[in-house]
């Protein structure tokens, strides 16, 4: 996968170098490509506000919160929500879209990832951020995506891991998308990734070994994440053609959830219309905002 990665830059290098070279049209650089969340969240008006967490098992996230609407108090706003566990009595409705417990039916290229060896993937990646917001990638999204012709390719560039749904998109921002996302993770959380292709059991981070587990968890294997236990109220959105979050997986879960509110599935959306659909606004969005006013 990291050759066919490799071989489609190679091919928009050389693009841009031709295109450049025989007079190819610059458009005018999105300002958000260069902002991280906070700046673009006030970049639109909203208030922001930015948290670092760190959950009991070392898990560092980044969290941003929008605590009210624009300053006139109108109330569109959009949703920020979070899955810590120890925050879980304070939430009072779980909204997962496109949610990844089980990746039993999982089809995306990042399931093939997850079955090469644990030692492969530490040769791949290294053992620390896996792909990770770099100057390069910004760079491709500024100088590459900027080329009209090309943004439809560069769409796809970022939608290689998760699925395509191009007609749902909007091509103008993509140079806003592909330099933000991917956004990058861990090396672990890839292993962990891989840990739930291997096993298909959805647990703690196995550490390879009794002794190494029986430090960690006090126990020799890796406890098990009981979906049931979870007594929040929770409102789930699937997508017919998502490759991460395949429906066959969903509907298992969706057994498996105590306090399900709502669901509803749209038949041909793709895990990243969810967040960058142009429909989503209407087919998702409104119907969130009416359920936290309905359970508020
Ligand atoms: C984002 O930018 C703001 C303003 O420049 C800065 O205060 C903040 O630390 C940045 N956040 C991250 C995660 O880099
Ligand atoms: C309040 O915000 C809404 C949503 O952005 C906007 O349409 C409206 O014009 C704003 N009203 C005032 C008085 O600024
Ligand atoms: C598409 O993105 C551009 C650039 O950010 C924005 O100006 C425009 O309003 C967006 N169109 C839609 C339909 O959201
Ligand atoms: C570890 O597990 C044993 C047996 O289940 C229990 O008695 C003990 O209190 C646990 N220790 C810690 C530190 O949780």
């Amino acid at each position: 996968m990291k050759m066919r990665f490799l071989g489609l830059v190679v091919c928009l290098v050389l693009w841009t170098l031709h295109s450049e070279g025989s007079g190819g049209k610059l458009t005018a650089v999105d300002p958000e490509t260069n902002m991280n969340v906070s700046e673009i969240i006030s970049y639109w008006g909203f208030p922001s506000e930015e948290y670092l967490v760190e959950t009991e098992d070392g898990y560092i996230l980044c969290l941003n919160r929008i605590p009210h609407g624009r300053k006139n108090h109108s109330d569109k706003g959009f949703i920020a929500f979070s899955q810590i566990p120890e925050l879980a009595k304070r939430i009072k409705m779980f909204f997962a879209l496109g949610p990844v417990a089980s990746v039993a039916f999982c089809t995306s290229p990042m399931a093939k990832l997850g079955r090469l060896p644990d030692h492969l993937i530490k040769d791949l990646f290294g053992d620390k951020e896996f792909l990770p917001q770099s100057a390069f990638l910004k760079w491709l999204g500024t100088h590459v995506c900027t080329h009209v012709i090309l943004k439809e390719l560069c769409g796809n560039l970022c939608f290689l891991l998760c699925g395509f749904n191009e007609r749902n998109l909007n091509m103008s921002r993509v140079d806003v998308y592909t330099t933000h996302s991917p956004a990058g993770t861990s090396v672990q959380n890839m292993l962990h990734w891989s840990q739930a292709v291997k096993f298909q059991k959805f647990q703690a981070f196995d550490w390879g070994s009794s002794a190494k587990n029986y430090f960690h968890y006090n126990q020799s294997y890796p406890p098990t994440y009981n979906v049931k236990d979870m007594l929040v109220p929770t409102a789930v959105w699937s997508g017919g053609h998502d490759w991460l979050a395949d429906v066959y997986d969903v509907n298992i879960l969706l057994t498996q959830i105590t306090n399900l509110v709502f669901h509803e599935s749209i038949p041909e959306w793709e895990h990243l219309d969810f967040i960058w659909g142009l429909d989503a606004p209407w087919r998702l969005y409104n119907k969130i905002i009416n359920l936290m006013r309905k359970y508020q």
